[in-house]
C-alpha cells in the first residue's frame, strides 16, 4: 500500500507512524505531509528517512490510503468536496456527523463502511471511542435508559502545543515564577496542578462542544438516536490517557455478572479484576480500553458504575484509524 500521513509531525501523526511500524502494516511507499513550518524535516520510518512535504495539488494521487490528522479548519480546506479514489481516514470533527460519511470504531460498527460510498471514513473523538466500546458491550445485555459520564481528558488530547504548554506551566510552577502569557495560550485556565471543566466552547445551554460530540457521535456509531447521554468533560493535568467515570441507569435491575462477561469478551476491552485499579499511567502505550470498578450503585441496583481508561493517542486516535485501514485492505 502507498500510505500518506497528513499531519505527520503532530502527536497523532507520529503515533500513527509508530503503530504502522509496530503492526507491520504493508507500506510500499510513504508520503509525509505537514504545514510549511515543517517542510524539509526528516522523519525516520523502518530505518529510512522521509522528507516532510506541504500538501500540494494532486496530493491524493500520491497514496492509496491517507491518515489525516490535522485540525478541523485544515481538514475542511483539504477534504471538503473530496472526489479522489484514495481512502482518507480523517481524525478531525469535520465529517463525523455527515450522514454520508461513516463514523467508525471497527469493533462496534464496521458494517457502516459497507453501507456507504464515501472514500472518507471519519475517526471518532478520542473520548467517544472507549465510551462506545463499553456501551456496546453493556447494550448487548441490556440497553440503559440513560448514561451519565464524566470524562477526565489528558492534555495530549489537545495536540502537541497543549502538551508543550503543560510542560512549560510545570517548569514555572516548580520554579515558583509568575506564569507569562505564552504559557497560557492553549487552555482557558492554568492546567498544571488544576482541573478545567471546559473542553471546547460552550453553547447557550452551557454544554461544551466536547460534551455534545460525545453524545452525538455515540448515538451515530451505536445507531441509537434516542440514547440519553449526560456528559461532563474535564481537562486534567495528565500527559496521556483519558479516563471516564460512567454510570448506566436501567429500567430494572440488571445482571452485573452478564455485563462483566460481555465487557470481558468484547474485542479490545480488558476487564480489570475486582479490587484492582487502572490509571492513565498504566494505559499509556497500550492498545486496549480498560474497564475497572464495575459495580452496582449501593442505593439502587438499577444503576451500575464503571471506570474506563484508554490511551487517547492510540485507541483514541491512531490505532483506531489503522485498524480501519487494516480492514479496508484485508477485509
Ligand atoms: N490528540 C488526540 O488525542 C486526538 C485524538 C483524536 C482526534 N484528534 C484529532 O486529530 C487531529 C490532529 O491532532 P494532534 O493531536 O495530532 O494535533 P497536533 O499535535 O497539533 O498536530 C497537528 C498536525 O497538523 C499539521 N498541520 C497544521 N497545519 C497544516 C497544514 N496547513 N497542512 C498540513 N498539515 C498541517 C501540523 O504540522 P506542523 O508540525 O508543521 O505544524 C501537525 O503535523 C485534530 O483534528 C484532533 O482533533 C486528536
Amino acid at each position: 500500500m502507498r500510505v500518506g500521513i497528513i499531519g505527520a509531525t503532530g502527536l497523532v501523526g507520529r503515533t500513527t507512524l509508530r503503530i504502522l511500524e509496530e503492526r507491520g502494516f504493508p507500506v510500499s511507499e510513504l508520503a509525509l505531509f505537514a504545514s510549511e513550518r515543517s517542510t524539509g524535516e526528516r522523519i525516520e520510518f523502518k530505518g529510512e528517512e522521509y522528507e516532510v512535504m506541504t500538501v500540494g495539488e494532486n496530493w491524493d494521487l500520491l497514496a492509496d490510503i491517507f491518515f489525516c490528522s490535522v485540525d478541523d479548519e485544515v481538514a475542511r480546506g483539504l477534504l471538503k468536496g473530496y472526489e479522489g479514489d484514495a481512502w482518507v481516514i480523517d481524525k478531525s470533527k469535520v465529517f463525523r456527523m455527515d450522514p454520508n460519511v461513516p463514523l467508525v470504531v471497527p469493533e462496534v460498527n464496521w458494517n457502516a463502511v459497507g453501507e456507504s460510498e464515501s472514500r472518507i471514513i471519519a475517526n471518532p473523538n478520542c473520548t467517544t471511542i472507549p465510551f462506545v466500546m463499553a456501551l456496546d458491550a453493556v447494550r448487548k445485555v441490556e440497553r440503559p435508559v440513560r448514561i451519565v459520564v464524566t470524562a477526565l481528558q489528558s492534555a495530549s488530547g489537545a495536540g502537541k502545543a497543549a502538551l508543550e504548554e503543560l510542560s512549560l506551566q510545570r517548569e514555572y510552577l516548580a520554579a515558583d515564577q509568575k506564569m507569562p502569557q505564552d504559557a497560557k495560550e492553549v487552555f482557558p485556565q492554568i492546567l498544571e496542578a488544576n482541573l478545567i471543566p471546559q473542553i471546547g466552547s460552550f453553547d447557550k445551554a452551557g454544554e461544551s462542544s466536547e460534551e455534545r460530540k460525545l453524545r452525538e457521535e455515540s448515538r451515530k456509531i451505536l445507531g441509537d438516536a434516542e440514547l440519553q447521554i449526560h456528559a461532563t468533560c474535564v481537562r486534567v493535568p495528565v500527559e496521556v490517557g483519558h479516563s471516564l467515570a460512567v454510570s448506566c441507569v436501567f429500567e430494572e435491575k440488571v445482571d452485573i455478572k452478564a455485563i462483566g462477561d460481555s465487557l470481558a469478551s468484547f474485542s479490545g476491552i480488558v476487564l480489570v479484576p475486582d479490587g484492582e485499579l487502572i490509571t492513565p499511567r498504566e494505559v499509556e502505550g497500550k492498545d486496549e480500553v480498560f474497564c475497572a470498578r464495575l459495580r452496582y450503585d449501593p442505593q439502587d441496583e438499577r444503576v451500575i458504575h464503571m471506570w474506563l481508561a484508554a490511551d487517547n493517542l492510540k485507541k483514541g486516535a491512531a490505532l483506531n484509524a489503522i485498524q480501519i485501514a487494516e480492514k479496508l485492505t484485508n477485509p
